[in-house]
């Protein structure tokens, strides 16, 4: 991603991962650490603020190298949640997107807005050819979102998801670059 941000609206950005990102990161997963623990199994493992800290920096190489694209969602200037690329093949052109939203951000369409534009950053810029989601099917707040957005529903994938001591399965969703262009 050239430059540290892509703009959705004048109050709604996704930033590239910076060190100083640590301190509002931390406290936002320290203030919602049950409510996020849910469904994302990293939170457990983020007990002090240096744990943000090293997140960021292996995000930082990690978007580097191009295994992963990792970017932070900024509202009204704040630091509210993540969407990104958490795996990318490049000899497939595929990618699976994974995101979070800060409790109190949500019901307002920041994270559709938010996959919309990462989306279109996979299949434009870095020229993806499928994207695809797994979410449990007892996430339904996560469900809709490939739902809304039109991916379709592949299958599901048995005990596939494992966080908090269990298994889930997990949705998988994907859409393909000509369906993309196809709803533009
Ligand atoms: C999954 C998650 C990101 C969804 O957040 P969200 O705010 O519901 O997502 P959206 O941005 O799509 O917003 C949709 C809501 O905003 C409303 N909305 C308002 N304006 C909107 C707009 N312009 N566009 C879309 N929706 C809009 C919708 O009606 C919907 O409200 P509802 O939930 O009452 O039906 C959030 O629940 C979360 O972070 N959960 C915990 C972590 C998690 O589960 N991550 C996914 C793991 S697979």
């Amino acid at each position: 991603m050239k430059g540290k941000s892509l703009f959705i609206t004048e109050n709604l950005e996704l930033r590239l991962p910076e060190k100083e990102f640590a301190k509002p990161l931390f406290q936002l997963v320290q203030n919602q650490r049950e409510y996020l623990g849910k469904w994302l199994p990293w939170v457990e493992k983020n007990k002090v603020e240096k744990d943000s800290l090293a997140f960021l920096k292996s995000s930082i190489l990690f978007n580097n190298g191009g295994q992963k694209l990792t970017t932070f969602i900024f509202y009204n200037n704040e630091l509210v949640g993540s969407v990104a690329f958490v795996m990318i093949n490049k000899g497939n052109k595929a990618a699976e997107i994974g995101y979070w939203l800060s409790q109190n951000k949500q019901g307002k369409g920041i994270m559709t807005q938010s996959c919309e534009r990462l989306i279109k950053y996979g299949f434009e810029k870095m020229n993806l050819h499928r994207i695809e989601i797994n979410v449990a099917p007892e996430n339904s707040k996560s469900l809709a979102i490939p739902q809304k957005l039109g991916f379709h529903h592949e299958g599901t994938i048995r005990e596939s998801l494992f966080f908090n001591n269990k298994f889930y399965d997990g949705e998988k969703y994907s859409l393909l670059k000509r369906e993309w262009i196809e709803k533009k």
